[in-house]
């Protein structure tokens, strides 16, 4: 129906792009962090909300459950005690903050610490809603160079002195160590050692976002969370979208009070969803590390499946990341082909993917890669629709030249 009030002379300045109309998703769906739904434990969460909503249901009756900005307590001390076992954090029940999404703990640490024209420094290939609302706030992105084991320090180190000797003082270091997004990577402990000596050396604060976390490889273990090493210079966030489910809109923060105190009246939603964070609350006090052991080796065996599959399809043309554990791989492709060209195509033939340049700081080093997510479909549609993607890479760049799928067809 088209409005009767002519919105467009009413609206605000800055305002984003308008929204496309949502359209259900292809056959080939490799992006978004979406998680396996044969992996979602109903019963689980059934007998949860049952028993949470006996005990505590009344008190949806009141915003925030009459308990408090913070989140549920009962949450909030799960958070505490799995961070404390699983990443060394020590913290208390209330230096957490419950978030709807870790996307919002972004947004709000964003708010209060970026003003326009803001230096802040980002891994070369990152999580794109982080980039992106970064630069919305006006912030100049400058992208730290990654390896195998994440950010490079004496890279690091003399960019920070290049921007010192420039008189530029970034406000902040945003980094996902733990799993990074998209190069699935894991910072060892010397280098967050270094990571955290430097950040203090140049006063600058570390945003520390450990989304994937939970998400391990069978026999990888994570060193303990820059939070752990100095809780003075980091915030920290983590979520339940990818241990459990992205649709619970439920994430966290960790910081001290002080950080919290300017944080809270950021967050402008009146509280995250109580009752999601009861149920998680009471499903995870119980069941955490027997479903998190189980969705990984589901996820390890999906993660075989891609890497397979793009051997397979696309031999020696693919060089792919070693993932450490999440639920995407990064893949570079020779120089010959720019993957933004591929998205058209691709998108005709039911196949989506991340392009490199939405996935970091710069076009310039990520033209020819890609991030594709293997959680949410089966194994035989990886692997179909990685075939579906070869086939298409190379009708539109002669690439991959001996393809497996060539012949077929
Ligand atoms: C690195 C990273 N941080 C934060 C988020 C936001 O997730 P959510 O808002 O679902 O917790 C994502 C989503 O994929 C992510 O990849």
């Amino acid at each position: 129906m088209d409005t009767t009030i002519d919105y467009t002379r009413l609206l605000s300045a800055d305002l984003p792009e308008p929204a496309a109309k949502w359209a259900p998703f292809p056959k080939y769906y490799f992006i978004g962090g979406n998680n396996d739904p044969t992996q979602i434990p109903i019963e689980g969460l059934i007998e949860a909300a049952a028993s949470v909503l006996r005990r505590d249901g009344a008190k949806l009756a009141i915003y925030n459950l009459g308990l408090g900005p913070q989140g549920y307590p009962p949450l909030r001390q799960f958070v505490a005690d799995k961070s404390a076992r699983t990443r060394g954090i020590r913290a208390a029940a209330d230096d957490v903050v419950i978030t709807t999404g870790s996307g919002q703990a972004i947004d709000m640490i964003s708010r209060m610490l970026i003003n326009p024209g803001d230096t802040i420094l980002t891994e070369e290939y990152c999580y794109q809603g982080a980039l992106n609302r970064f630069r919305k706030l006006g912030a100049t992105l400058v992208g730290m160079k990654l390896d195998s084991d994440g950010i490079v320090i004496d890279a690091l180190a003399q960019q920070l002195a290049d921007l010192q000797a420039r008189g530029i003082a970034p406000k902040f270091i945003y980094t996902i160590p733990t799993v990074q997004n998209p190069t699935a990577t894991i910072m060892p402990l010397e280098r967050r050692q270094a990571l955290v000596r430097l950040a203090r050396e140049h006063n600058v604060a570390i945003f520390e976002d450990e989304c994937y976390a939970d998400l391990l490889l069978d026999g990888i273990e994570a060193p303990p969370a820059l939070y752990a090493l100095d809780p003075g210079c980091v915030i920290h966030i983590g979520s339940f979208s990818k241990s459990l489910a992205p649709a619970l809109r439920l994430g966290f923060i960790i910081a001290p009070w002080p950080v919290i105190s300017r944080l809270l009246p950021l967050k402008g939603d009146s509280g995250t969803g109580a009752l999601d964070q009861m149920v998680v609350a009471e499903y995870f006090g119980k069941h955490f590390d027997r479903h998190v052991g189980h969705l990984n080796t589901v996820l390890h065996d999906k993660l075989q499946t891609m890497v397979e599959a793009v051997a397979q399809e696309f031999g020696a043309a693919a060089e792919c990341w070693a993932p450490k554990g999440g639920i995407f791989l990064w893949i570079r492709l020779p120089e010959s082909v720019d993957v933004r060209k591929l998205v058209k195509p691709a998108a005709e033939a039911g196949i989506v993917f991340n392009p490199g340049p939405d996935w970091a700081v710069s076009p310039d080093n990520s033209f020819n890669s890609l991030r594709l997510c293997f959680a949410m479909p089966d194994k035989q549609t990886i692997r179909d629709g990685v075939a579906e993607l070869a086939r298409v890479c190379y009708e539109q760049t002669g690439i991959p030249m001996r393809s497996g799928n060539v012949p077929r067809r």
